[in-house]
């Protein structure tokens, strides 16, 4: 598969299959007299290095001078001319590299909240694609709903209303018989901040055992409560994207149904284990920083931090245990969508270990049967410290930050830019200076 490269700056958007070949630099020449860039440009030539694509564009990071993006061919002495334009330069940042000199690529990622539409064509398998031991695979008319629910979100594209389906008679009786059965166990076996907003969806969203919810009537709930969003998945991600949508606040979600001849049982995430397991949590202002914490360590992380971030989102999101007044409880979306497991996980027969990203990030686990392992985190605001902790040993030459008001991921990787960043945060640090001292 061919992955855009990353263009840092957000403007230049360069993908192709020539990638791999070519080495993409971004720089500030260091006077803005007339013919810098023409200077620049020279030291390209002696050192044979031929360009295929050259952009330029007034810089953001130091105001009244122009940042370039060059595209160099592997030819020449590529070296030589980055070491010379890097100490001609006021700002230089190698933005891909050519495979053949060693060097690494970063991983394209969402630098917008609109980039996740791009995800839909990455799908891994196609939603109706089902396996031969799925409980719906010799069921015609099951198999066309799925291929229905995957052309919706196949479809869907950002800023749309997500699509409202009627759900049928016999969806709803799956949807009702799972309901039943968990909600019998949340007030003993749900941690507090799931107990606390399991009534507000009743409330709010229509979560009734007669009734599926809708899933823009979700994302609109938990968008007045943390800014998290709903949309809808086709088919099965790549961990890479999946997580990248967390960073965005943005939650993959399907919207088909469990086969109806087992309703307490799916072998895939389906519409009761987004709503009724991850659903209420990411309504938690706590819980809801902790996975976007996990999506933003992921944006341009290696393949192999990828898989650690994933292992860490399965025994969290997915499958996380929280002591809370002495007690473990469940918080996890695989715990809390299963009424089997959602027993086991708090019996005395599965190992209980501390959540800490180092080693949870290692552990190995089965995903079609019951976990021999969970992990306890302290509380949400404990796992999160641990999380970012763990995301500072991420090898990245950069930071990343999520900014709410462009719904879209600066990167930061020069001094005035960060500079700014502070003033920003001294003036909020001002206005609660002030609130504190009228009270
Ligand atoms: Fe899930």
């Amino acid at each position: 598969m061919v992955l855009p490269i990353l263009m840092d700056g957000g403007n230049y958007i360069k993908e192709g299959k020539d990638s791999a070949k070519s080495t993409c630099l971004i720089f500030s020449p260091k006077e803005e007299a007339v013919g810098a860039l023409a200077k620049c440009l020279k030291l390209f030539e002696e050192h044979g290095v031929n360009l295929r694509h050259i952009e330029s564009r007034p810089s953001a990071r130091f105001p009244n001078t122009h940042e370039f993006m060059v595209e160099c061919a592997p030819t020449g002495n590529l070296g030589g001319a980055i070491e010379t334009l890097q100490q001609n330069s006021s700002y230089f940042n190698i933005i891909s590299r050519n495979h053949k000199d060693n060097m690494e690529t970063i991983p394209w990622f969402p630098r917008r909240i609109r980039d996740l539409d791009k995800f839909a064509n990455q799908i891994l398998s196609y939603g109706h694609e089902l396996d031969s031991d799925h409980p719906g695979f010799t069921d015609p008319v099951y198999r066309t709903r799925r291929k229905y629910f995957a052309d919706i979100a196949y479809n869907y594209k950002h800023g749309q209303p997500l699509p409202r389906v009627d759900y049928t008679k016999e969806e709803t009786a799956t949807w009702g018989a799972v309901f039943k059965e968990l909600t019998k166990l949340y007030p003993t076996h749900a941690c507090k901040e799931h107990n606390h907003v399991f009534p507000l969806l009743v409330q709010n969203c229509g979560y009734r055992e007669d009734n599926i919810p809708q899933l823009q009537d979700v994302s609109n709930f938990l968008k007045d409560c943390t800014g998290f969003t709903l949309r809808p998945v086709a088919g099965l991600l790549s961990s890479r994207d999946f997580l990248a949508g967390l960073a965005f606040r943005v939650f993959h979600s399907t919207q088909y149904i469990r086969h109806s001849s087992a309703p307490l049982y799916t072998p895939e995430p389906d519409v009761c284990h987004e709503l009724l397991g991850h659903a209420p949590l990411f309504a938690d202002p706590a819980f809801a920083q902790f996975s976007q914490e996990i999506g933003l360590a992921s944006l341009g992380a290696p393949d192999e931090y990828i898989e650690k971030l994933a292992t860490c989102f399965w025994f969290t999101v997915e499958f996380g245990l929280c002591r809370q007044e002495g007690q473990l409880k469940a918080y996890g979306a695989g715990l809390l969508s299963s009424f089997g497991e959602l027993q086991y996980c708090l019996s005395d027969k599965p190992d209980r270990k501390p959540f800490e990203p180092m080693k949870t990030a290692e552990q190995k686990y089965p995903i079609t049967e019951y976990q021999p392992i969970y992990f306890v985190a302290e509380s949400f605001e404990d796992a999160k410290e641990k999380m970012i902790k763990y995301a500072h040993t991420i090898p990245r030459h950069f930071g990343v930050r999520y900014n709410a008001y462009t719904e879209s991921i600066d990167i930061l990787d020069s001094k005035p830019q960060i500079q700014g960043l502070m003033e920003n945060i001294n003036c909020e640090m001002q206005i609660l200076m002030d609130a504190l001292r009228k009270l």
